[in-house]
């Protein structure tokens, strides 16, 4: 399932957020995640600097710098924020400037932006304190533009997934089960719903849009059995168990004869800094 856990009953679901020691996890082998993860979409890029009065982008969770270097790619200059040295590291290495904090935490210092994005990073923040943060440091008329990809593979490795998850994490709070039922995005929305209800408790914004981009991707077994170790719900899974999760995962990729086709949507809750504070 996706780079972000479906959301269930369970607390680190519905508020992942708090879910620190998975939050801060990804930095277990940077070189994997960023060779394996998908990029964001170009229009997406697109809309979102052609939505902005300027170019000073700030990247909340910014990772191994993956959309922060299509963001600079576009033209813009970009500052990343994130909790993780080890991704940090990584994303300075390719040329963008981190800062290394959590964004609740992360102190401005007086500094503004034309746009705070974040690349399937904005569940791992405080959804109201997070849009907090940003209203205080855009610009008027900034944008505030959280998006993350969702993604539905075929019912054969979905189903595959969930079943060797459930027999080698029986306890974990991220359970990967819903997508059997239901499609991903129905599985997102609640998500959504909170990141906007966020934006809105914070004040400060316009009414929050969602902005969606479907795009496709072929993966080969070997292709995705080599993303899948990046997956949150799956970061801290013990050598042993990763390795029985991806034999399952593989042997239903065989049946289909080697490969699939994902389908994707990456989603943009977005909102405007509104021109006077409120
Ligand atoms: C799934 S990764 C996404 C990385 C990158 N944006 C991308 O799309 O490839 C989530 C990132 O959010 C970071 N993160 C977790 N909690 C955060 C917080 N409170 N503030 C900022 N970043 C956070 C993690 O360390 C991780 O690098």
């Amino acid at each position: 399932m996706p780079t972000i856990p479906p959301v269930q009953a369970r607390p680190p679901e519905n508020e992942p957020h708090r879910a620190r020691q998975t939050a801060e996890s990804f930095g277990i082998d940077p070189g994997r995640y960023d060779r394996t993860r998908p990029r964001y979409p170009d229009a997406l890029v697109e809309r979102i600097v052609a939505g902005s009065p300027g170019p000073d982008v700030l990247d909340v969770g910014c990772g191994t710098g993956i959309e922060a270097r299509q963001f600079r790619a576009a033209g813009c200059t970009v500052l990343g924020v994130e909790p993780d040295a080890r991704m940090a590291d990584f994303a300075r290495r390719g040329g963008v400037e981190v800062e290394v904090a959590t964004f609740e935490t992360w102190d401005p210092a007086g500094r503004v932006f034309d746009a705070v994005v974040a690349g399937t990073a904005w569940h791992w923040v405080d959804p109201v304190a997070g849009a907090a943060k940003a209203a205080q440091v855009l610009r008027p008329g900034g944008r505030l533009a959280p998006f993350h990809h969702v993604f539905q593979s075929p019912p054969e490795v979905t189903e595959a997934l969930a079943e060797a998850y459930r027999r080698v994490a029986p306890d974990s709070p991220f359970g990967l089960s819903g997508q059997r039922t239901r499609p991903a995005l129905d599985l997102y929305q609640p998500l959504f719903a909170k990141i906007a209800d966020g934006i809105r408790e914070a004040g400060g914004f316009s009414e929050p849009q969602q902005w969606r981009f479907d795009w496709e991707c072929a993966y080969t077994r070997k292709q995705w059995l080599d993303q899948l170790p990046t997956l949150g719900a799956l970061t801290q899974l013990a050598p042993d168990k990763l390795a029985e999760l991806l034999e399952g995962v593989g042997a239903a990729i065989d049946a289909m004869g080697g490969s699939f086709t994902m389908s994707y949507a990456t989603v943009v809750i977005t909102a405007a800094r509104a021109d006077r504070r409120p």
